[in-house]
């Protein structure tokens, strides 16, 4: 395995088996990641990474095109049976290049953009000053209920027609609860503006009717495909006929130079796999395994943001147990659970510091982990916080994390010549 980049390359190949094996020994609970299948490894190391394809398959800038066309026109096709979407394009490099190509292809720079505020989980692009979406329009953001943590449609209506914006983001990186898209949709058109709906985290909730669908509310839907979803790092946009063209030119040549279609290739596979009744079955158990996450931390004191969850994600409020988001972030992963320090609604940490903990489910889902392991993983974790962050606790739960991951082997091709242990 890999004996191409072991002899051209030790001290790479060296990084990247170190990064199978920690991806393998530790509990990953971030919860934009997941673990791809082997497939769409294969696809994405493959030579399709050679190709430049200008253009969209049949209109290229390029010659040599017949086969990379192949893969993005099954991506494009898969793509639009999974979400019912009367068009797709696959090429965005990002979820952060998807956005910045839908919203030009809904308002001109300077117009006016509201998103969900970055410290009650909305996502840099959504409006954060120091990211384009800051910089190129001007923005407002909507905020979550001080008490339910949710978005609630009459504070939302409020707040769009105060700012009166031309765009409006639903969709966020941190909110434990279903969007209505339907009446938040409504309330965004009555005002005048136009709805995009960034479906990043929940897009394999949404692919298997387990999340209300955005498309029939929404101009433009756009998404990372390594989520819940469990492909390839990347993007995508769907949409209908009437934003097509602008969708299709502010991506290239807007956006972007030549597509990624090693990665396309990687969607394609990624796509024909959630098209298949398994995926529905992984991602119902993906919200059971949050439910049960939930209901451990309840039963052990741990404070959730908005009081529960409803999708993929849990917000830990650690001020509760008096720590904070670093601090626990770090002692997690001295216990081989990987996590990530979060803000939590109305925080008065920084936003390097932070009162909050993010832990998602999709990953440890993948890996086979059901309702037994969430229930001893929830408890461990809820030992941790009581402990208030005890390195003898953290040393058992080291040990036991270990022992339990063992029965859960990841990518054991990529692992099996490890010689230092991450
Ligand atoms: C809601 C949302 N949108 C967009 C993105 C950006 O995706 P990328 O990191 O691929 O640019 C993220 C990533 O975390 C996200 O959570």
């Amino acid at each position: 395995m890999l004996e191409h980049l072991r002899n051209a390359d030790p001290e790479v190949y060296d990084a990247i088996l170190k990064e199978a094996n920690r991806q393998h020994q530790k509990l990953e609970m971030i919860a934009s990641e997941n673990f791809v299948s082997e497939a769409v490894l294969e696809a994405m190391g493959s030579p399709l990474t050679n190709k430049y394809a200008e253009g969209y398959p049949a209109k290229r800038y390029y010659g040599g095109c017949e086969f990379v066309d192949i893969a993005e026109k099954l991506a494009i096709e898969r793509a639009k049976r999974l979400f019912h979407a009367g068009h797709a394009n696959v090429q965005p490099h990002s979820g952060s290049q998807a956005n910045l190509a839908a919203y030009l292809a809904l308002i001109k720079p300077g117009g006016k953009l509201m998103g969900l505020n970055l410290s009650q989980g909305g996502h840099l692009t959504h409006g954060s000053p120091v990211n384009f979406s800051g910089n190129l329009f001007q923005v407002a953001a909507y905020g979550v209920h001080p008490e339910t943590h949710r978005i609630e449609a009459d504070e939302f209506r409020r707040a769009v027609e105060a700012f009166q914006p031309d765009l409006v983001i639903l969709g966020a990186s941190a909110y434990p609860r279903i969007i209505d898209f339907q009446t938040l949709g409504e309330i965004i058109h009555g005002a005048g503006a136009k709805a995009l709906a960034d479906i990043a985290h929940i897009a394999g909730l949404v692919a298997a009717d387990l999340h209300p669908d955005p498309i029939p509310y929404m101009d433009v839907v756009t998404t990372t495909t390594h989520k819940t979803l469990r492909g390839p790092r990347g993007g995508m946009i769907l949409c209908g006929e009437e934003y097509q063209k602008a969708v299709d030119k502010n991506i290239f040549p807007g956006c972007q130079g030549g597509p990624l279609m090693h990665v396309i290739a990687g969607k394609a596979v990624a796509f024909h796999e959630a098209l298949q009744p398994e995926f529905k079955e992984y991602q119902k158990q993906i919200l059971v395994n949050a439910k049960t996450l939930e209901k451990v931390f309840k039963e052990r004191n741990v404070r959730l943001i908005s009081g529960g969850t409803d999708n993929h994600l849990l917000l830990l409020d650690v001020s509760h147990n008096g720590l904070t988001g670093k601090e626990t972030e770090k002692a997690l992963d001295r216990a081989s659970i990987t996590a990530n320090k979060n803000m939590i609604p109305f925080d008065t940490q920084s936003p390097m510091v932070t009162s909050g903990i993010r832990l998602g489910t999709p990953a440890l889902t993948t890996r086979g982990m059901g309702t037994e392991e969430m229930i001893r993983i929830g408890n461990w974790i809820a030992d941790i916080l009581e402990s208030k962050l005890d390195e003898a606790v953290i040393e058992s739960v080291k040990r036991q994390v270990h022992e339990l991951v063992e029965a859960f082997p990841l990518y054991p091709r990529w692992r099996e010549n490890v010689l230092v242990k991450a």
